[in-house]
């Protein structure tokens, strides 16, 4: 199976190549204070592993994926930040949006990663009277945004169906032994997955957090996990920086940083791929952005946001570069017809596929950027499938841990996340606050 291969060709007019391998090899000593455990934050190093580690639980998160599915046609999962990116990423990439947002037969519906209320009133309403599960993640148990919606969700559940039926049909994912999930889950009876101690939230992907829901949703996590399995032997477990893509990748976002261009944009072409770049703005984002430092992480789809943000992109500050998630192969074929009277001006293009066109659009507009003054790094995809989205998740964790060992912060702790939540419990007149 082809991997997935880095290109920073279009780099090189605003860096070097001799800079971009120094820095990588200089990476190679944040790779191995990651993999010694003498780096910081070396309590949250759990997930270096998991791609050879996981595979124990695959058995038992199929088995629950299974049940679930045949308990109900549809399934909630609650959670926010780190408890659902990781899973809505990967399963908006497979998800059809004209058959009703349903996944292989099955409707994933998320819940808990916000405060609105028209949304959650309208779920409950399009819920109400009908069966179906929940699987609710939290890793410590008592984030307010899906403790509210697990409150609603599970009174609906158990008003529809009876409150011995509902426990069959909910799942939590928390911590071992401590928070309010685990204690409700004991109480209850639900089946529950660990999240392991030494994985934080947004480095959960390949724990039941991610593997759960992307299982109920009938996708192949073990395509998922041997693409990461993949990815680990080229990064991970790689010892020449030159031939390693998450060194190179840090190495030319570190170097472009210190060049001011402060501001990367995570870009695709193909838009089941958007919900991949939240993933990745709450992994870079929450990592490196501490101590007045990091660069910052935003996205666009292309060619949509063309129409809003090219402008910018083409000629407002000089401070942005783009990463390009750049897909080779299309999983559908679709070709341009011919039409008699050609008042578009289109016959040119018939016979000639979408994917052409978006591809020549694609190349386009790094063209234009590049002689713009915006660095482009080309991440190539050969499509869209779970063992390269595996490779993908991987190689961004990598990147980004060892990115911010250079950036000299600690990239596995978020202490800046609490500082609205203890302004809004003072405001809502929370006990201790
Ligand atoms: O990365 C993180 O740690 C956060 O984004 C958390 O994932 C998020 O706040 C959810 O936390 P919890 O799983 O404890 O509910």
């Amino acid at each position: 199976m082809k991997n997935i291969e880095l290109d920073y060709s279009d780099c090189l007019q605003f860096i070097n190549e001799k800079d971009i391998l120094i820095a990588a090899e200089n990476g190679m000593n944040h790779l191995n204070r990651l993999k010694s455990k003498s780096g910081k934050g070396n309590d949250f190093l759990g997930w270096l592993n998991l791609p050879n580690e996981v595979m124990i639980e695959t058995n038992k998160i199929e088995k629950a994926a299974l049940r679930l599915r045949n308990s109900a046609n549809i399934s909630v999962v609650i959670g926010i930040g780190g408890s659902y990116l990781g899973s809505k990423a990967v399963i908006d990439a497979f998800t059809n949006p004209f058959d009703n947002g349903k996944i292989n037969g099955h409707q994933i519906l998320f819940a808990g990663h916000h405060l609105g209320e028209d949304y959650l009133s309208n779920m409950l309403n399009y819920l109400s009277g009908v069966s179906f599960n929940i699987i609710v993640i939290s890793k410590s148990g008592t984030t307010t945004e899906p403790a509210i919606a697990f409150r609603l969700l599970k009174k609906l559940l158990e008003e529809n169906i009876g409150r011995k039926e509902a426990i069959d049909h909910i799942v939590a994912i928390t911590d071992k032994n401590k928070g309010a999930l685990r204690t409700l889950a004991e109480e209850e009876g639900y089946e529950t997955f660990v999240i392991p101690d030494d994985v934080g939230g947004r480095f959960s992907a390949l724990t039941p957090v991610g593997l759960l829901p992307i299982a109920c949703a009938g996708i192949d996590i073990r395509q998922f996990i041997s693409g990461t399995i993949e990815m680990a032997s080229v990064t991970r477990d790689n010892d020449t920086s030159a031939k390693n893509p998450a060194l190179i990748y840090a190495a030319i976002r570190n170097l472009l940083l210190r060049k001011n261009f402060n501001i990367e944009m995570l870009v695709n072409y193909n838009p089941q791929l958007h919900f991949i770049a939240e993933w990745w703005k709450q992994l870079f984002g929450e990592s490196e952005g501490k101590e007045g430092r990091g660069i910052f992480p935003v996205s666009a789809d292309f060619t949509t946001d063309l129409h809003s943000l090219g402008q910018y992109i083409q000629d407002g500050q000089r401070i942005i570069f783009e990463t390009v998630l750049s897909v080779d192969n299309c999983n559908k074929n679709l070709v341009i017809p011919k039409d008699e009277r050609n008042l578009d001006k289109l016959n040119f293009l018939s016979g000639e596929s979408v994917s052409y066109v978006n591809k020549k659009a694609e190349e386009g507009t790094i063209m234009a950027h590049v002689k713009g003054g915006v660095p482009v790094i080309k991440i190539d995809l050969p499509e869209i499938n779970e063992h390269v989205l595996g490779q993908l998740l991987y190689l961004f964790e990598i990147s980004c841990a060892t990115s911010g060992y250079e950036l000299g912060v600690n990239p596995f702790d978020q202490p800046g996340v609490e500082a609205y939540k203890s302004n809004m419990f003072r405001l809502l007149g929370k006990e201790g606050y």
